[in-house]
């Protein structure tokens, strides 16, 4: 089952949890739009054919939703609205009408916090750490994340060539709810001149000061990396929308067309504002997340051999472990202020709008 927002990677985790499978003799059911498909029981048998070929391919071949957690599933209240309902025990009940052993959840937080609640009623689940904002508990990385940061980078560089030819600021919003490792990735490796993070509260003068120092030494343009849960020192952060229908209601978005508009209004220097968006999740996976997909998957597929239930397989230093899937549901891992990615930005004086 792949749960909550796709990733590149999905595909190479599912062959690789099923072709270990299916060497060993076992049959592999996949649940279709992730908890959704085990709340409705939409399945299907997943043999050799319908996994090979997958490894490159985006998206899922499963499908995925971000709004189905069994213990908080939103129903329609016939008023128009939504209440929220507990509806584990039907999944329970799937579970076990159709013989599994074990149910891989192939997920971010919201997943595992799903996974986490459907333990407490005895289902045995192996979780693998996906999500593009790489900010999961107990794992240096998380598959998609690689890709995501190669999209971002990418959309970097070509930024730049624009802005260079009008001499503009172009600030480039980027995913990763909450946490800033995508928007720093790429901003370090798109040589963006100001990187703004969530961990990082910014002020616009400072932001300002940067772009204007750089005119100072005969650079027309700035290029301004921003995560979209980055905030204003004092402020909020920026919000899209709110969807009663998810368990996770709040999409970020807005901090961009904010920073651009200030440097117009406050400096008179022309500027533009770019939402990279679902960009981001889309593509095929970078050669670095088809590798680390096979091992999740295929280290999901051990443990399961070996009994090990309720874990997640997780990457710590150049290593594959696993940890309780409790350890990380409901958390949420932000770039820690002494990174070294931090530093070495700071090193070649790029500026968090301090
Ligand atoms: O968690 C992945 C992610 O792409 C975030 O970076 C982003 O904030 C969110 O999902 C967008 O969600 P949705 O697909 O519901 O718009």
């Amino acid at each position: 089952m792949t749960g909550g927002g796709d990733c590149p990677g999905l595909n190479a985790v599912i062959r690789a949890v099923a072709k270990a499978a299916q060497a060993g003799g076992i049959e592999v059911i996949g649940y279709e739009d992730g908890y959704l498909g085990l709340i409705e029981n939409r399945r299907r048998r997943l043999t050799n054919a319908d996994v090979s070929g997958i490894l490159t391919q985006g998206g899922t071949i499963l499908g995925s939703c971000n709004k189905a957690n069994p213990s908080k599933y939103a129903v329609p209240d016939g008023h128009g609205g939504w209440t929220i309902q507990d509806v584990r025990q039907r999944v329970v009940d799937h579970y076990h009408q159709e013989g599994l052993d074990a149910l891989v959840a192939i997920g971010g937080d919201g997943t595992m916090s799903g996974a986490s609640k459907l333990i407490d009623m005895g289902l045995r689940i192996v979780g693998v750490p996906k999500t593009i904002d790489n900010d999961l508990e107990c794992t240096d990385v998380t598959f998609g994340h690689d890709t995501a940061v190669v999209t971002a980078t990418d959309a970097l560089d070509k930024v730049h060539t624009t802005a260079s030819s009008h001499h503009r600021v172009m600030v480039v919003e980027i995913m990763g709810r909450y946490a800033g490792w995508l928007a720093l990735h790429a901003g370090v490796a798109g040589g963006a001149d100001v990187i703004l993070i969530p961990e990082i509260p910014f002020r616009m003068d400072r932001v300002i000061a940067a772009c204007e120092q750089r005119c100072r030494h005969g650079k027309r343009y700035t290029i301004i990396a921003a995560g979209e849960g980055a905030t204003p020192a004092g402020g909020q952060q920026f919000v899209d929308r709110v969807d009663a229908t998810s368990p996770d209601p709040i999409r970020l978005g807005g901090v961009a067309k904010f920073v651009a508009s200030q440097i117009e209004e406050q400096t008179g220097i022309e500027a533009r504002h770019v939402v990279l968006g679902h960009v981001q999740r889309g593509g095929i996976p970078s050669a670095r997340d088809r590798g680390l997909a096979t091992l999740f998957g295929s280290a999901a597929f051990d443990l399961i051999q070996r009994g090990e239930f309720n874990r997640l397989v997780v990457y710590q230093g150049d290593n594959i472990n696993s940890v309780p899937i409790a350890a990380v549901a409901d958390k949420v891992r932000t770039v820690p202020l002494d990174y070294h990615m931090i530093r070495a930005a700071r090193a070649v004086s790029t500026s968090f709008g301090e």
